[in-house]
């Protein structure tokens, strides 16, 4: 999401309306050192999500994992690209990270303590096929099997993304994901994977975010691998599309139950609705950033007007006859991750930002207003917004959020306590958009926070703190912030109270 800082912004006023349910008693929670003090009781929230509504936080495994050359591991695109100078803050990688490899029963011990109903973890690629094809790493398997079983014994139901960016290194060196090979390597990979934790983990995401692999990983080259050409890009739209759809078509014949892909689509507006240049902008963008990867999907085919964008690029001969009925397979659920607005414009002139070729003449809005530590805009409603596009346009499709979140620049006070107060409203307010949605009829099923832990931020290293959790680098110690016990309470309550904000 980093190639989003230049054009995420805020506009004032766009908070989201709050819709009010249950009894609405008025319940206060008073936050002290570690922990939530409240008579929370699962039916005294004012603002009740549905029963059965999924609570969980999200990781991503070269983000958290450490351990990089243990136990078979190969080379993914991010080893290669954090070792490369410049690439990366500070020159971090992901060697160590929150070394969660070794300390995951800790780890999921606080899960537990935290109440989380769910955890949406990824599988890393190079550990389980070191080559990215052939032989299989059983020492790679057997990690996520011992993490399954932790997770299951504490209550905690696994979400598994299968490719959240660690492309094995060998898969690059011969051609990535531009090269059609990918994506039947992918799907043979999907199964491996589902052979061995198939008869544990109910819920299978295939990709993490195939806009960010394709458009920052070869178009503006700001994340792994790093290249920085327009026809790559629509090439590995293509082919993460076909990678998801033979990969969901082999889980599915394996017996997945719910087979899934997460998304990042864009809430895009044009900044002047009322002008059709602008309208055209946003029209362009729009396509770039969702139509492109939701209508093959969910409709069977891609959008007209973005098949006539790819031709500038690309062949479109890639695009064999049948794929498209692949990359239809059905979904039972489409994962949302989002973090904040997009506002596009007719800017004549203007050349196209490497991330979306094609843009040029469009302008996207600097961040005006309360941003984030990623100077990325806060707008809850357009959470919403999006939302209900998607439910209007996509047949009702159902929806989980399995991203959501924000960075800050916390740290433990003289006291230890770290009082992240900033995030608990984002996250409060970003909830309250999803009960919005929720009361127009929107089929959201659940709620993951990104992050459960500081981790390792892409190209902002460990620079950018989006954990509620805090992670002390040097000490690996970990403590939960106050976000996260106020987390632990909506959880609780399966829902918001009218006033269940920072108050500490
Ligand atoms: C998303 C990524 C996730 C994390 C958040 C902040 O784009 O999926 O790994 O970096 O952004």
């Amino acid at each position: 999401m980093t190639g989003f800082t230049l054009y995420r912004l805020r506009t004032a006023g766009t908070a989201a309306a709050i819709h009010r349910a249950g009894s609405g008693k008025g319940m206060t929670a008073t936050v002290t050192t570690g922990a939530v003090q409240s008579s929370g009781k699962p039916d005294d929230a004012a603002l009740r999500f549905p029963d059965g509504f999924v609570w969980g936080s999200a990781t991503a495994a070269y983000q958290i994992e450490g351990a990089a050359h243990e136990d078979g591991r190969g080379p993914s695109i991010w080893d290669t690209f954090s070792r490369t100078p410049g690439r990366v803050h500070a020159g971090h990688t992901g060697d160590v990270a929150c070394d969660h490899y070794h300390r995951y029963a800790e780890d999921v011990a606080l899960m537990a303590d935290l109440g989380l109903r769910s955890y949406r973890y990824s599988v890393s690629w190079p550990r389980i096929q070191p080559d990215g094809t052939g032989p299989v790493n059983p020492r790679g398997l057997d990690f996520y099997d011992r993490l399954t079983d932790e997770l299951i014994g504490r209550g905690i139901d696994p979400v598994v993304t299968l490719y959240h960016w660690d492309l094995p290194q060998t898969l690059q060196d011969r051609g990535g994901w531009p090269a059609r090979e990918t994506a039947e390597a992918f799907a043979e990979y999907a199964q491996i994977v589902y052979a061995r934790l198939g008869d544990r983990v109910r819920t299978w995401t295939t990709l993490n975010e195939p806009w960010c692999s394709a458009y920052l990983g070869y178009g503006s080259g700001r994340h792994a691998p790093g290249l920085t050409d327009p026809a790559a890009v629509f090439r590995s739209v293509h082919h993460l599309l076909l990678g998801h759809g033979l990969a969901a078509r082999a889980l599915r014949a394996a017996g997945a139950r719910t087979v899934s892909i997460t998304l990042n689509p864009a809430s895009v507006t044009a900044l002047d609705p009322e002008n059709p240049a602008d309208r055209e902008a946003a029209r362009i963008v729009d396509g770039l950033h969702n139509r492109i990867f939701l209508d093959p999907l969910l409709r069977g085919a891609y959008p007209a007007d973005m098949r006539e964008h790819m031709d500038r690029f690309i062949d479109l001969s890639i695009i064999r006859d049948g794929d498209e009925a692949v990359i239809n397979a059905p979904i039972d659920l489409l994962g949302i991750n989002f973090y904040t607005p997009t506002y596009a414009y007719a800017q004549p002139g203007r050349p196209a930002l490497p991330d979306s070729p094609g843009t040029e003449g469009i302008g996207f809005r600097a961040p005006v207003g309360p941003v984030t530590d990623m100077n990325w805009q806060i707008e809850p409603a357009a959470l919403s917004r999006l939302l209900e596009r998607i439910h209007r346009d996509y047949d009702g499709v159902p929806m989980m959020i399995t991203e959501n979140g924000a960075a800050y620049p916390d740290g433990p006070g003289p006291d230890g306590r770290i009082r992240d107060t900033e995030r608990i409203d984002y996250l409060d307010q970003h909830l309250r958009a999803c009960h919005d949605a929720l009361s127009r009829g929107v089929d959201l099923r659940g709620y993951f926070v990104w992050s459960l832990m500081d981790n390792f931020e892409w190209a902002e290293g460990y620079a950018k703190r989006f954990g509620i959790v805090h992670v002390d680098y040097t000490s690996q110690q970990r403590v939960a912030k106050d976000s996260a016990r106020w987390y632990q309470d909506v959880i609780r309550r399966n829902g918001l109270t009218e006033r269940s904000r920072a108050e500490g």
